[in-house]
């Protein structure tokens, strides 16, 4: 077909897609009489979900479809499997209820892009959509209509493994990217389109609050902290019309999040009207008995339908036990109809009871997913040091050591959750330099065969190397299978023999240059010390290798942010910027306390005596190949009045020789209130990209809702007082305003 057609058959099948939307009446209408002629078991059936599909299918499986045994499965066969057991569930059971397949395409398919946090770090909502698309695009290509995606739990503490899954630290930039995520994800045309994935708001809720940053551990986090932090990104999805919410495995305050009535039928049913899928954690069902919250799996499943679990993973709780539950009126009827409807109004929505079941095709890496996960590596690697210029190296440099266990591992730069990704679609940084420079400009030792390796027999090789270099590039950092799930660590520091490879390669006295990839903030400071510069990477995805060579040679300019602050050293974890600010804090001349040596104390405030109490590097911070100036802060009212905006503006200047990008950031602080505020929030945030000597004024709104702190009572309120804005380039910095609000306080 010439691309013509192709065209016109794409924008038939988005008129079809919108045909095929229908008004939610019809929904409902559809639902309630499927649900008249469904027995128990079937209802049960669909609240069921499993991974037992496997290639080929086996017979067991197809007699289980057939008798609407399973009404999801998860990760599971090959697209040829998945449309023949689809044919199976439309076309050999008594109603004809579709299978939904899902999987965890977290951040790609097929073309890998960053790490979640690392898309975090490009502040960049547009490209991020454009991410979650090109992903739903490649998964629904194959069959796949639900991804587990996006992870919007805030994560303050990097020793979690599954900081690398998501967004951040701050409720602000994680509720913006999490909406773009779920758009890209769903689509445009609605959920009706085959290309669209339906998006799954996980894991509800306080997952990234575990204690020690030890996953699955327990979260106590008070009510107002749930609202003002923890709940914020799950409403902007909710809002955003994501599908799905998944429950978090651990225990709330006591009581496991898949049961938790406060967090599912007061909040998310109660408060914000959500009428999508509820679908638990893996064994999370059951897992309740181990936490001693349910005294067997029948009692698991008893707490978990009533208190909200529409659909079961994994374990088989409901199968097992739910029938019995209802038919002893133990659990009613109502609770297992309301599950269904959930379950079939997903189906319903995503068109799987009307499209035809779809040829089984194949998604691969293309010039177009390529080119898009190669910006997204760009935008969002984030330049943490550059002395002197060091980057872009420029042109006396002329030939390069590529050294360190991370500069050619495909499937390590690809991180965690990247299970239908490649590593020979993988493109790494020695690859792409040798294409960019010419192979006889890059000398490559690998110096540790891998992150975690301890040996230093390859060390002289990588320092003969640097000898007879201009520059050392050394690609330092964490293997994929150190961050992500059940991956915690009590240390931060590069693992292995790594800090040894740098001082060693410090002794041949070149400049040094370290590129990170990591799953997490990293703690290095022993190798920031000896490089002149550090860029870091995250897991930058199939594309990461021409990405960070673009960066490291000045063919694009970094321009990434960091979504997490980034702690000098474990102990001070967990550190974030939205801190309140205590009764003593420290003042700034306690900084500099040099890591590991105790001083004498002098005074008492709320600082540690061995190590400077501020973070190595802040929150929002980045720097680029161009320095910007801020200035001239204006506010343009000192008072505002409920109801009324204002407007924060400042001038921003390139005062260097190349264009950059800076991502200017908005924070405000609630001076005084009755429940105390953080010393600065995130209200907003602008990329701009200035040519040399260019000045922008930037421009933020500011309405009384943005003021809203929740008070003792859990109501959203503002109250009259003073309020700081700053217009910053990162959390620490910019230039300070002042306004008041006046108004009498009042409930909002
Ligand atoms: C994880 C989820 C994931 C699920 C399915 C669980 O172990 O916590 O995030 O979606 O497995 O693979």
């Amino acid at each position: 077909m010439d691309s013509s057609l192709w065209v016109a058959a794409g924008t038939l099948l988005a008129a079809a897609a919108v045909l095929r939307a229908q008004p939610p009446a019809e929904v409902e209408r559809r639902v309630e009489s499927l649900l008249t002629r469904m027995t128990l078991d079937e209802k049960i059936g669909q609240m069921s979900q499993s991974t037992q599909m496997k290639t080929p299918i086996s017979e067991q499986i197809k007699a289980e479809i057939r008798a609407g045994r399973w009404g999801s499965f998860l990760n599971a066969g090959s697209p040829a499997d998945r449309a023949e057991a689809q044919r199976i569930a439309i076309h050999e059971t008594r109603l004809g209820i579709p299978l939904l397949f899902g999987r965890d395409v977290i951040h790609g398919y097929k073309t890998i892009f960053p790490i979640p946090l690392g898309q975090a770090a490009s502040w960049d909502a547009d490209l991020i959509e454009r991410a979650a698309r090109m992903a739903a695009r490649e998964a629904t290509a194959e069959g796949i209509r639900w991804t587990f995606a996006p992870m919007i739990d805030i994560a303050r503490d990097p020793r979690w493994g599954r900081v690398a899954e998501s967004l951040g630290e701050d409720p602000y930039l994680a509720s913006a990217l999490a909406v773009a995520m779920v758009q890209g994800f769903q689509g445009s045309k609605g959920l009706t389109d085959s290309a669209s994935l339906a998006a799954c708001a996980k894991h509800f809720a306080g997952y990234g609050a575990a204690e020690g940053g030890r996953d699955y551990n327990s979260a106590w986090i008070p009510e107002l902290l749930l609202r003002e932090v923890y709940f914020p990104p799950f409403r902007a999805a909710r809002d955003a019309g994501v599908a799905t919410f998944m429950t978090a495995f651990e225990a709330l305050n006591g009581v496991p999040a898949t049961a938790n009535r406060f967090l599912l039928h007061d909040i998310l049913r109660g408060e914000w009207k959500y009428d999508g899928m509820v679908v638990s954690d893996y064994e999370g069902v059951t897992e309740m008995i181990r936490h001693g919250f349910a005294r067997d799996a029948a009692d698991a499943a008893r707490e978990a339908a009533t208190a909200g679990i529409d659909m079961e993973m994994v374990s088989t709780a409901y199968h097992d036990h739910l029938k019995d539950l209802v038919e002893s009126g133990t659990v009613k009827v109502s609770d297992i109809d309301n599950a269904v409807r959930n379950i079939l109004r997903l189906k319903f929505r995503l068109g799987l009871f009307d499209e035809p079941i779809p040829a089984p095709a194949q998604a691969q890496p293309s010039a177009e997913s390529r080119a898009l996960a190669e910006r997204a590596a760009i935008e969002s690697a984030v330049l943490l040091k550059n002395e002197g210029g060091l980057l872009p190296l420029g042109s006396s440099v002329h030939t390069v050591a590529v050294i360190g266990p991370l500069a050619d591992s495909g499937i390590d730069q690809m991180g965690t959750w990247s299970m239908d990704g490649r590593g020979s679609d993988v493109e790494t940084p020695l690859a792409a330099l040798r294409a960019l420079l010419g192979a006889d400009r890059v000398l490559y030792a690998r110096g540790l065969q891998n992150s975690r390796d301890t040996t230093q027999a390859g060390f002289a090789a990588a320092v003969d190397a640097a000898r007879r270099a201009d520059v050392v590039l050394l690609f330092l950092g964490e293997e994929h299978i150190l961050s992500g799930e059940a991956r915690s660590r009590a240390f931060l520091d590069l693992p292995g023999a790594q800090e040894a490879l740098v001082e060693a390669m410090a002794a041949a006295g070149k400049p040094m240059v370290a590129v990170i990839m990591a799953g997490r903030p990293l703690t290095f400071h022993r190798v920031a010390t000896h490089a002149g510069a550090v860029l870091y990477a995250w897991h930058p995805g199939t594309m990461g290798g021409p990405a960070i060579a673009k960066l490291l040679l000045g063919q694009a300019a970094p321009s990434g942010r960091l979504p997490i602050t980034f702690p000098r050293t474990v102990g001070q974890v967990p550190i974030y910027y939205a801190h309140l600010n205590t009764g003593r804090p420290p003042a700034e001349t306690e900084l500099g306390i040099p890591m590991g040596s105790p001083i004498n104390p002098k005074d008492y405030t709320s600082r540690y005596i061995d190590v400077d109490f501020t973070p190595e590097y802040p929150f929002g911070f980045g720097l680029t190949y161009t320095t910007f100036q801020y200035s001239n802060l204006r506010v343009s009212a000192p008072a505002m009045h409920d109801g009324e905006r204002l407007t924060i503006s400042a001038e921003i200047v390139n005062r260097g020789t190349r264009e950059g990008t800076e991502t200017v950031q908005f924070y405000i602080r609630d001076m005084v209130a009755s429940v105390v505020q953080p010393v600065r929030k995130l209200r907003g945030f602008q990329r701009i990209t200035l040519k040399p000597g260019e000045t922008r004024t930037v421009s933020f709104a500011l309405s009384t809702a943005d003021l809203a702190f929740y008070n003792q009572q859990m109501r959203l309120v503002t109250e009259p007082g003073k309020f700081q804005v700053w217009i910053a380039p990162d959390a620490v910095h910019g230039p300070m305003g002042e306004f008041e609000l006046r108004h009498s306080p009042s409930a909002r």
